[in-house]
């Protein structure tokens, strides 16, 4: 059986970590990055795409790469509480690394906008949890203020540390596909992951393990879209609770990851978002959360005009598990079909013509 390790014994070298560092893992990463069959005969495609899924990550999501740094860090400098703001995933992620570092965690979260399954994963791993009459933007800028003067450590990803973990999900792509991809899309919220993927794709260029740079693109929310519009969104809407967000904290950083890649960042609408969400669990077995399949949207949009050169790779990062949002899970018109049970009635709703 080889060891199961998570990204920090898998990477060290990369990572900035000493003999000192104490690992707090749950065995994150080593993600499956899965070929899609149904776009490429849907769209008639001339290149490959892969999904990178994250949502199989210990809380469902890539929260948990960020999340083993920074939270080893915090325990190696001598914190004994962690605090973020979150749409839900980062505070499940900090909730659970806490819990096994027994560290105490406070989160931050925008009453009524984080999905069920997020908010529950934070009570059962033990977080304390706040819920603000604010949004995304406005809980971040209280736990800045909070952790500014409180000896309670900042686990956004605005903690260096978080970008350093998530930067091993690009290293992990170029160790299967034994190169860079040719344009990677991925989902923007605070846009601290589209800054962790570049990062790690140049560094492991500059170690020799890709010859070439990914083009990245990144895709907002349409309600949600300050970097696109260039502007801070002071009421951000979108179904995809998780990218709701008017003012991105590494707004820089997603900037010069598109500027120097050569790629781009554009807004897929909340219909785009909930088509690309459906089709590829319904067509592909792949059930992401909505927030994360703006990437795939996005491809959609890329399509239409041409914008992927033949014979690409192309590699959606999609963010977290399906089974996080169960309302917009089940929002759709789905046939809902109860009988008595009996054996006639079953295969007369079965219908059954093969
Ligand atoms: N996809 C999902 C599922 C997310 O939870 C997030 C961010 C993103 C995409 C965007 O990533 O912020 O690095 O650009 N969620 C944060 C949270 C904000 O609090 O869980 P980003």
């Amino acid at each position: 059986m080889p060891k199961k390790i998570g990204i920090i014994e898998r990477y060290a070298e990369f990572l900035p970590i000493t003999d000192k560092t104490p690992i707090v893992s749950l065995n994150e990463g080593n993600t499956p990055l899965i070929i899609s069959e149904a776009l490429p005969k849907e769209f008639n495609l001339d290149f490959k795409v892969y999904y990178k899924f994250e949502g199989l990550n210990p809380t469902g999501s890539f929260k948990d790469r960020g999340m083993t740094m920074a939270v080893s860090k915090a325990l190696e400098e001598g914190y004994k509480a962690i605090m973020c703001a979150s749409t839900g995933n980062t505070s499940a992620a900090a909730a659970a690394y806490a819990s096994r570092s027994g560290l105490k965690c406070f989160v931050l979260i925008p009453e009524g906008n984080i999905a069920k399954g997020k908010l529950l994963q934070a009570y059962r791993y033990g977080a304390k949890v706040i819920q603000i009459k604010g949004n995304f933007d406005d809980a971040l800028n209280l736990v800045k203020e909070i952790t500014d003067s409180h000896p309670v450590k900042l686990v956004n990803s605005i903690n260096p540390y978080r970008i350093q973990g998530q930067k091993t999900a690009a290293f992990e792509i170029v160790d299967e596909l034994g190169k860079a991809p040719d344009y990677h899309l991925i989902p923007v919220g605070n846009a601290g992951n589209i800054t962790a993927y570049w990062m790690g794709y140049k560094e492991y260029k500059e170690h020799g393990k890709n010859k070439t740079l990914p083009k990245m693109c990144g895709f907002q929310a349409a309600g949600s879209a300050p970097i696109v519009e260039n502007r801070i969104i002071e009421n951000p809407e979108t179904i995809a609770t998780a990218i709701r967000i008017g003012n991105p904290a590494s707004w820089d950083g997603a900037v010069n990851a598109r500027d120097e890649s050569g790629g781009l960042i554009e807004a897929v609408t909340d219909e785009e978002i909930k088509w690309a969400y459906r089709f590829i669990a319904e067509r592909d077995g792949v059930f992401a959360e909505p927030a994360s399949c703006a990437s795939v949207a996005g491809l959609i949009k890329l399509v239409k005009r041409d914008y992927i050169k033949p014979g690409s790779t192309v590699v959606c990062t999609l963010t977290g598990s399906g089974l996080k949002d169960p309302d917009i899970a089940l929002s759709f018109d789905d046939e809902v079909i109860t009988v008595d049970s009996n054996k006639d009635k079953v295969l007369d709703a079965m219908n059954l013509k093969l």
